[in-house]
């Protein structure tokens, strides 16, 4: 007889939560059990969307109500995560329920979030799949190869790996002192491009440049930046006065750009700076 498959019980059932207990349900890897978010209504289609030929799962109007499970995911907001711990912590004392695996997906959180439940012999983790899940129907569509990023307990880790590498993903381990730095990378590498692409279209459009000019500077710049920076790697990507060390074209811009918004420009010396060290040119030249 087939072993039954492990039971999965989500509390926040968003556009993660769906994503994931909809691949593992059709893979056959998890079976989703209880769900619970902020409405019942939420719940129920979540539910629809996750598994809606599963007869043994349902909509949990509060975490009382919520069966015991082999794994529990925390799919809610960041900021809600430390309260469902403590709150499912305090239920799981009362009913006196075995010690189960319960994990986050947060970038920016570690485990440590969960300590509530790890004092009660649970095993966490925190699981960050590095996918921009802008609706879990286009995450589930794009999932494959997604590298995650774990992080926690090792018995939480090595339960977990071969669940997410069984819908495709591309598990790495994440040691928790470093995950705030790690985060803070992912924000670097993806977050900052859309504020300087606005910056930059607003300076254009400051010297009168026609909107047809901008979308399509936008679109050949930033995809041969990309290709460059793929091909060759950042370094090597580099141009401009940074590159040159050209302090005086960049003082001199910097000033312009002061004139126009000074916020930008404390952007524009700081990135300028950060671009001279990674070119070598660490320090301005002496004065003569
Ligand atoms: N979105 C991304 O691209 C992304 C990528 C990687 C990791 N993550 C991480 O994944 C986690 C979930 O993010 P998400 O984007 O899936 O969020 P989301 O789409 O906003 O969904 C949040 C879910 O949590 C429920 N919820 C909120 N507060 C709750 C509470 N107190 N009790 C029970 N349920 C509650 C919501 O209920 P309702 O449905 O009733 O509103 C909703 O179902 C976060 O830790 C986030 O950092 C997100």
């Amino acid at each position: 007889m087939a072993k039954p498959l492990p039971t999965l019980n989500l509390i926040g059932a968003g556009r993660v939560g769906q994503t994931l207990a909809r691949l593992w349900t059709r893979q056959g890897v998890l079976r989703v059990q209880d769900v619970l978010t902020r409405s019942p209504d939420s719940a129920q289609s979540a539910l629809d969307f996750i598994a809606p030929d599963e007869a043994l799962a349902s909509v949990a109007e509060h975490m009382v109500d919520m069966r015991p499970a082999d794994i529990w995911l925390l799919a809610v907001p960041d900021a809600q995560i430390d309260a469902c711990a403590q709150n499912l912590a305090a239920h799981a004392r009362q009913r006196g329920d075995s010690p189960a695996l319960a994990f986050h997906c947060s970038g920016a959180q570690g485990a440590e979030l969960l300590a509530p439940l790890r004092d009660l012999g649970w095993s966490v983790a925190s699981v960050h799949p590095v996918l921009s899940f802008a609706s879990a129907q286009t995450a589930v569509a794009q999932f494959a190869g997604t590298p995650c990023a774990l992080e926690g307990d090792a018995a939480a880790c090595d339960s977990l790996r071969p669940l997410f590498t069984g819908i495709g993903g591309a598990c790495f381990d994440v040691r928790s002192q470093d995950k705030v730095l790690y985060h803070a990378a992912a924000v670097l590498a993806t977050n900052f491009a859309p504020v300087l692409q606005a910056l930059a279209e607003d300076a254009w459009r400051a010297t009168g440049m026609p909107d047809a000019l901008v979308l399509r500077l936008r679109e050949r710049l930033l995809r041969n930046a990309v290709d460059n920076i793929v091909a060759l790697g950042p370094q090597q990507a580099l141009t401009g006065p940074a590159a040159r060390g050209d302090f005086a074209a960049i003082a001199r811009q910097a000033d312009v750009v002061a004139g126009w918004d000074p916020q930008a420009a404390a952007a524009y010396r700081a990135l300028s700076d950060l671009a001279l060290r990674m070119a070598g040119h660490a320090c301005e030249p002496p004065q003569t």
